[in-house]
């Protein structure tokens, strides 16, 4: 920790004593400053605990942290991900220009290239009815297979993207090992004419291959045959797997190790949401994503999106000791959008080790969670209002909706509004009982976007993983490796091994043992 974060908690313990609503009256120009736009978003961040002088302070804080030369490290190819000793990507993939970018020796705008033509022409096959399952049918279900980022990305997307969809084809998202899941989707598909994408970087992934065992099978004994390899696709960074596991070298399409798996919607783990909304819109969607990155890579850190937001939330886990932020989009179709981003926060900054392996000395990730409005309004709300916990917000609106019930879409927006309003003054202190006084001065963030389109979506994505790893920057930690989730997945192999073989292992711990000896007596 050096000077300017005593610094900075110092000025948070000064501000925090303050009204939001006085810091309105004490300047007029209070929103004009504290709010920007990039391309479709715009970012009202007035309603925050800041002035003048702490938004100087954090940026210059951004850089002692030397936050723009480590902006520049991302985009070129630097090894961000020290542990793993490789870049992060994911901009590369949205990037349109042909100048060469080298990963160890290999051109990877190349290959960038020639695996997005074998996932568009593989699209196109899929719209135009020809490629035929093993039955000669042409395909009405498509399921993806895979967890995490090979699951929570493109189907949040193919979701929100609803009303872009270009083809009668069905998307269906199994990513549980719980065999509910893949059961209730099976019922709805017609082994003919269902073709399943296994989506997995790694290709290991036990949920995602037990998911695939089933489908074969579903495949062998409903068609009858053995011969079921048509009906599958990998999309990996592991073709070699994928091709043991009997995938056609024509239906494998590949990725990269320097793609993060909570980073790999922009790569051809995509393909879901390709079919979904069809290629001029997916190429809005990356489009979207290269003008957020365009303007993190080139606006000054004040004036920079990313920044502020990635600031403004370190800012309340330093000063306020906030261990929460809820993202609450005003948007039906975005009801997914929290999961997605709770992988891609919580997995990349829930950290507690520094980039030199010393263990920190203070708090990183926040715990991310929400739900669409105005559902939470119904729900949690009320902690929200009148609750002892500090939780800043983001909330989400977007101008106008794809709906032609404009009235209704009024009602949304204005609910938004008002709930930032609500949260930011509380109740006048004529309230009569203690129980009803809302205290107020809650911050929070509202993102204004004009429209839920393919090219606005991306935008918002990439948004947050930028914010993401400005995050990570402040906190010196890497934000795109993930050994805590190792752990777990090793003793699950140990205990299922345990469970085929009746015993529990004499080392596991008496509580452990005793679930499991539960679980193989009642078999
Ligand atoms: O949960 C851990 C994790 O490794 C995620 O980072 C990843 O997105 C997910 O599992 C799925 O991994 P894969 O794509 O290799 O199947």
């Amino acid at each position: 920790m050096n000077n300017s974060w005593q610094t900075l908690y110092e000025m948070a313990q000064t501000i925090k004593n303050k009204r939001l609503a006085d810091l309105f009256s004490q300047d007029k120009d209070r929103v004009q400053k504290f709010s920007l736009s990039v391309d479709e978003v715009y970012l009202d961040y007035s309603k925050n605990f800041i002035d003048d002088a702490t938004m100087t302070a954090l940026v210059d804080f951004a850089q002692t942290c030397e936050l723009p030369q480590k902006v520049k490290h991302l985009f070129s190819g630097e090894s961000v991900n020290n542990t793993e000793n490789r870049p992060a990507l994911h901009t590369a993939l949205r990037q349109c220009s042909s100048t060469s970018l080298s990963v160890n020796g290999e051109n990877i705008i190349a290959s960038i290239k020639s695996q997005k033509e074998k996932m568009f022409r593989l699209v196109n096959e899929l719209h135009q009815g020809i490629f035929h399952g093993a039955t000669g049918k042409k395909i009405t279900d498509v399921v993806n297979l895979g967890i995490g980022g090979s699951d929570l990305g493109p189907a949040m997307a193919v979701e929100a993207l609803n009303d872009y969809q270009q083809t009668p084809i069905k998307l269906h998202f199994v990513s549980n090992i719980d065999p509910d899941a893949i059961s209730s989707v099976l019922k709805e598909c017609d082994c003919a004419t269902t073709l399943f994408i296994i989506s997995s970087k790694s290709f290991t992934t036990p949920e995602t291959l037990e998911n695939a065992k089933v489908a074969k099978e579903w495949l062998q004994k409903g068609l009858k045959t053995q011969e079921v390899v048509k009906h599958f696709v990998a999309v990996t960074a592991n073709p070699e797997k994928a091709h043991a596991f009997g995938i056609l070298p024509e239906n494998i399409l590949c990725f990269w190790e320097w793609v993060g798996g909570r980073y790999s919607i922009w790569s051809t783990i995509g393909l879901p949401l390709a079919i979904a909304i069809g290629l001029e819109n997916y190429e809005e969607f990356l489009l979207g994503a290269r003008k957020m990155d365009e303007h993190f890579k080139e606006a000054p850190i004040e004036q920079n999106m990313p920044v502020i937001l990635g600031l403004l939330g370190w800012w309340y886990i330093h000063g306020w000791q906030g261990t929460t932020i809820a993202v609450l989009p005003y948007s039906e179709r975005l009801k997914r959008f929290a999961d997605y981003l709770q992988q891609l926060d919580m997995e990349s900054n829930g950290k507690s080790v520094d980039k030199q392996g010393e263990r920190l000395g203070y708090a990183t990730g926040p715990i991310v969670w929400g739900q669409a409005g105005t559902n939470g309004q119904h729900a949690f709300y009320q902690l929200l209002h009148q609750g002892t916990h500090f939780i800043p917000i983001d909330f989400i609106v977007f101008k106008h909706s794809n709906s032609v019930l404009a009235e209704q879409h009024k009602h949304l927006i204005a609910n938004a509004i008002a709930q930032a309003a609500a949260l930011m003054h509380g109740s006048d202190t004529s309230a009569k009982f203690a129980h009803e006084h809302m205290p107020g001065n809650k911050p929070s963030n509202m993102l204004m976007l004009e429209k839920l389109t393919p090219r606005a979506l991306g935008q918002l994505l990439a948004l947050y993983e930028h914010k993401v790893y400005v995050q990570g920057v402040l906190w010196d930690i890497n934000s795109f490796d993930q050994p805590g989730v190792e752990l777990g997945k090793k003793l699950a192999k140990k205990v299922v091994e345990c469970i085929n073989h009746k015993k529990a292992e004499a080392t596991m711990d008496a509580s452990t043992q005793s679930l499991i000896e539960k679980v193989i007596t009642s078999d």
